[in-house]
């Protein structure tokens, strides 16, 4: 049956494949971004699409939250929402907190609110693997306890707590999906554009931090979204919480690294400072 949905932070990576399928499943989608990360060219099929309207509104601030929902929810009424705005440049959160505190949670807080205003029960959440901190084992749904180790993933974990509460007052049901490394077509971020960027600089060298023998899971966000729409179908819990990712160990740095070089048809040397951590 056809929906108006929300997604937030649709101008994103992952988010504008999540409008992609929705518009192809036969929804009606209005996103919002405030195009901090997001790209306008993300959303260049969706904009065709009279069913696609894209708003630009800063979800961390509550009066703009609360008109932009207002103003979506007067035109049609809206039964879902998906909410993957978020800050994903970790550094920058790591450099100054408020970058996490605005846009990792009050985003969340603000998103919460208006759908409570509004009546809009139902809410898929992009959660991450960054909640569970630097844990030297395999990850399940009930590893604990929680200790982030960055804003980000503290804000996250925040995001999720106050997400559990709502679901205690407002919200019918809510899906929380705990993403690992996600890599694919609009990607914004990852280890793999950093070395893009280094190797640009300095086709000679490349320098990776750590031995290169660090590992962690990545996911093609072609699969990433299979997964999610999955689980929204087949949760059906009030609070349905899932870790996201491969069952292989992951990649090396070192393979990320080498790949790279050769895709780049580059001879660059790599150079490892050395530790365990990069
Ligand atoms: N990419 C990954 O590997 C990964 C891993 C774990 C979790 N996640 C989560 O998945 C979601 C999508 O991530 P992504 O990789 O597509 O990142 P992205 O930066 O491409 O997308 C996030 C979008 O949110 C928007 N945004 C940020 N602050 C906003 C605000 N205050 N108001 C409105 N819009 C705002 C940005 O402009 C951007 O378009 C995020 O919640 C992120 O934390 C991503």
């Amino acid at each position: 049956m056809s929906e108006a949905i929300i997604v937030t932070g649709a101008a994103g990576f992952i988010a504008s494949h999540i409008v992609d399928r929705l518009l192809a499943e036969g929804h009606t989608v209005t996103g919002i971004d405030n195009f901090l990360l997001g790209r306008r060219e993300n959303l260049v099929e969706p904009l065709q699409d009279s069913r696609f309207t894209l708003i630009e509104a800063d979800l961390a601030n509550a009066d703009e939250a609360a008109s932009v929902f207002a103003a979506v929810q007067q035109r049609q009424p809206v039964t879902q929402v998906w909410h993957m705005a978020a800050n994903s440049d970790i550094s920058a959160g790591i450099a100054d907190a408020n970058v996490d505190l605005r846009n990792t949670f009050l985003t969340t807080y603000n998103t919460l609110e208006a759908m409570k205003r509004h009546g809009i029960r139902r809410l898929a959440f992009a959660s991450s693997s960054a909640i569970y901190g630097d844990l030297p084992v395999a990850l399940t749904e009930t590893t604990g306890p929680l200790f982030p180790i960055s804003n980000y993933g503290a804000m996250k974990l925040a995001s999720e707590a106050i997400i559990s509460a709502a679901v205690e007052s407002h919200l019918e049901r809510a899906w929380l999906f705990r993403f690992p490394n996600v890599i694919g077509h609009r990607s914004t971020h990852s280890v793999i554009h950093d070395f893009i960027r280094k190797l640009r600089a300095n086709p000679r060298e490349l320098e990776v931090l750590g031995d290169g023998n660090q590992q962690k899971n990545y996911l093609h966000v072609r699969d990433l979204v299979a997964a999610m729409f999955s689980i929204v179908e087949l949760g059906q819990d009030k609070l349905n919480w899932f870790n996201i990712g491969n069952r292989d160990a992951g990649a090396t740095v070192r393979f990320i690294a080498e790949s790279v070089i050769e895709a780049m048809q580059l001879a660059a040397r790599i150079r490892y400072p050395g530790g365990a951590k990069g």
